[in-house]
């Protein structure tokens, strides 16, 4: 962190009124395919309010387009999906408020090149959330502190770091106040000096409460921050368990060879 200690109430509204553990995002039975491909293959996953859930798994076994299912990016042939006791809506209105519930944060940062930083993080809040300009920037301004860019607040995205722009990238998906925030690999566009700053701020989230869904071959961060480690591989979900169990004795074949490149590398 390069300035302010990172604050210990990085969330506006921590989750602690509600029993942790309660469903709150829920897959049944869910299947997606491109084409002929079968690309997700009966994935049933249930991840509770408050609960870090990593996935891991090969190139191609579906881990993003999981995540893009939940937050309906990308649709799905079967099944269903719940957030929070509701199915997802699929468009207008409904759809608009879900991708607020439910953030998103890419490898590819996906800031918008043309709006300074705080504009970055006070559009959606406004948009959105109906917030005034004048609350949204005061808790934009807050969000960018405590992930330690306030200082670039007035600056565009290209003027930033990948590091920084990826912690804009998890500010401005606060900012709407999300019950879940899905994170598609967030650390692998960085340079390796920058992969911790990055990893620190999402360390904190998940202690402060926050749900999250993870994709990323980051063992240190999965051992420190979560609760459970799913694998993927061909579309399907093939073991889920604590994250030292898994890393210690998978039990597939798949996983174990898996974990073996990886962990040599
Ligand atoms: N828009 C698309 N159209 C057609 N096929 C797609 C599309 N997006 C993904 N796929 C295919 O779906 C499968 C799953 O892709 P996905 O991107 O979800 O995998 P992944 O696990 O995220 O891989 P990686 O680790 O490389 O990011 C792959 O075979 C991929 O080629
Ligand atoms: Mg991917």
């Amino acid at each position: 962190m390069t300035e302010s200690n990172p604050a210990d109430d990085l969330l506006p509204t921590p989750h602690t009124s509600v029993a942790v553990g309660e469903p709150l995002v829920v897959l049944t039975d869910v299947d997606k395919y491109f084409g002929d491909l079968h690309v997700l293959k009966n994935i049933n996953l249930t991840v509770g309010r408050g609960e870090v859930v990593v996935v891991i798994g090969p190139s191609g076994s579906g881990k993003s387009t999981l995540c893009r299912s939940i937050n309906r990016l990308e649709t799905i042939q079967s099944g269903g999906i719940m957030i929070d006791g509701s199915p997802l809506p699929s468009e207008g209105k409904a759809l608009a408020r879900l991708r607020a519930d439910v953030g998103m944060v890419f490898q590819q940062f996906n800031l918008f090149a043309h709006k300074t930083i705080l504009e970055n993080v006070t559009l959606g809040p406004v948009r959105v959330r109906r917030k005034s300009k004048q609350e949204a920037r005061a808790h934009g301004m807050e969000l960018l502190n405590r992930v330690g860019v306030g200082n670039q607040a007035e600056k565009y995205p290209a003027q930033l770091s990948g590091g920084q722009q990826q912690r804009v990238a998890i500010a401005r998906a606060l900012a709407m106040d999300p019950k879940v925030i899905l994170f598609d690999e967030p650390t692998s566009a960085l340079d390796p000096e920058m992969i911790n700053e990055v990893l620190d701020v999402m360390i904190q989230l998940a202690q402060q409460g926050m749900t999250m869904i993870v994709v990323t071959h980051e063992m240190g961060f999965a051992r420190t921050a979560a609760d459970r480690v799913v694998f993927m591989a061909d579309g399907e979900i093939l073991e889920e368990a604590a994250p030292e169990a898994f890393f210690t004795s998978p039990t597939t074949a798949r996983a174990k060879d898996f974990l073996s490149k990886i962990l040599t590398h």
